[in-house]
């Protein structure tokens, strides 16, 4: 077993420069969807801890989310576009194949010249991303690097099955990695275990089940998942990535003010926090109010977290992503000045 885990080198310090977030304006609530399948607002409450989601317009696509959260992170940056050499989209819910959703949006920003590809990690998406362009960016490659997280999850969700539609949905969020003086980024672990990619799959659309096959079920351009495998699975990595990067930059769960889960149920949360024993009010939370995003649920509840003014310079936060592939990731950062915030 050989796992990708590192701490900052001793003087490389590179942060989180600008934030931005963003959800789509339409609202739909636990009573909406018992509209449409056999469930209630209690069970999805007790079960999950969501409340409402945002869904995106029929005209709405990933980009069009993404856009407004990547302006606020460079405009909080203090960033021109066209100083960003790198930009990254985790997502598993693109505009398109092809091209990259990373190009589109790096066209309607105007980051001209810089390198742009999305990355498929799921709901782990964005904690990849940002070690990815840590990376580059440790490495001299990149100077100003642009990381966005977002899915329209609501997109491909079956609407006849309450396993998966009371729980994912829409949302988006940015950041802007760059080299500061101090603090930043202390490490990173990421992992994969792909023996579990059937718990949580779209199976269709790629090479294998090609969208134009003539015999093609709808069905399988939605999102399956196995909600008790993913559970089990959840539970267990959010407590170990977390324990395994602390470990790796000499913390304990005492050190850390801000944790911030992938926000994939409440449940789930409780579990690790109690596991890893981190106080609750250093969690933040915000499920009820947007479901599960995948890749913008972490950008999200950073913003959340910023909005509430929880995320001064000095303050260590845990983030820590897991998902579809199956896959996980965590990171540890010692919160910096938003330049321009
Ligand atoms: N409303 C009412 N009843 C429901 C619903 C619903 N929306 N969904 C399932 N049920 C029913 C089931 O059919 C089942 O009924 P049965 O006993 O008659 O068969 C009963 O509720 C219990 O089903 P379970 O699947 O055992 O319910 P569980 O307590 O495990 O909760 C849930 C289901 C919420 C999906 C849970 O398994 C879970 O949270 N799993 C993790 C899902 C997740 O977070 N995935 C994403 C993480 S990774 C990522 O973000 C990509």
């Amino acid at each position: 077993m050989s796992l990708l885990i590192g701490r900052a080198p001793e003087g490389v310090h590179i942060s989180i420069t600008g934030l931005g977030a963003y959800a789509p304006e339409k609202v739909v609530t636990n009573a909406d969807l018992a509209k449409l399948v056999d469930t209630s607002d209690e069970w999805i409450r007790e079960r999950t801890g969501i409340r409402e989601r945002r869904f995106a317009r029929e005209d709405e696509a990933l980009s069009d989310i993404c856009l407004p959260a990547a302006r606020q992170a460079l405009e909080r940056a203090g960033a021109d576009p066209k100083d960003i050499d790198l930009l990254i989209v985790a997502t598993l819910t693109p505009d398109m194949f092809v091209p990259s959703t990373a190009a589109i949006l790096g066209n309607q920003l105007g980051t001209t010249d810089a390198a742009a590809y999305d990355l498929s990690a799921g709901c782990t998406g964005f904690m990849y991303a940002v070690a990815q362009a840590y990376g580059m960016v440790a490495a001299g490659l990149s100077h100003k690097a642009l990381v966005i997280g977002g899915d329209v999850l609501s997109k491909i969700l079956d609407f006849t099955d309450r396993g998966t539609c009371v729980i994912f949905a829409d949302g988006a969020g940015a950041v802007v990695l760059e080299r500061v003086e101090s603090g930043g980024f202390l490490g990173f672990e990421l992992g994969a275990d792909g023996a579990g990619g059937g718990e949580l799959l779209m199976p269709a659309g790629g090479s294998r089940i090609p969208a134009s096959h003539d015999s093609i079920d709808k069905r399988l351009h939605y999102v399956h998942m196995n909600g008790r495998e993913v559970y089990k699975f959840a539970t267990r990595v959010l407590v170990t990535s977390a324990e395994a990067v602390l470990a790796k930059c000499g913390k304990t769960a005492a050190d850390v003010d801000v944790y911030v889960p992938h926000q994939a149920n409440t449940r789930i949360i409780d579990h690790a926090v109690k596991r890893l024993g981190i106080p609750e009010d250093r969690v933040i939370v915000n499920v009820d109010r947007y479901g599960n995003t995948s890749s913008g649920s972490i950008p999200l509840a950073l913003a959340d977290a910023a909005a509430q003014g929880r995320l001064q310079p000095g303050k260590l936060v845990l983030m820590t992503g897991m998902g579809t592939g199956l896959t996980w990731g965590s990171s540890l950062i010692e919160w910096t000045e938003e330049v321009a915030g």
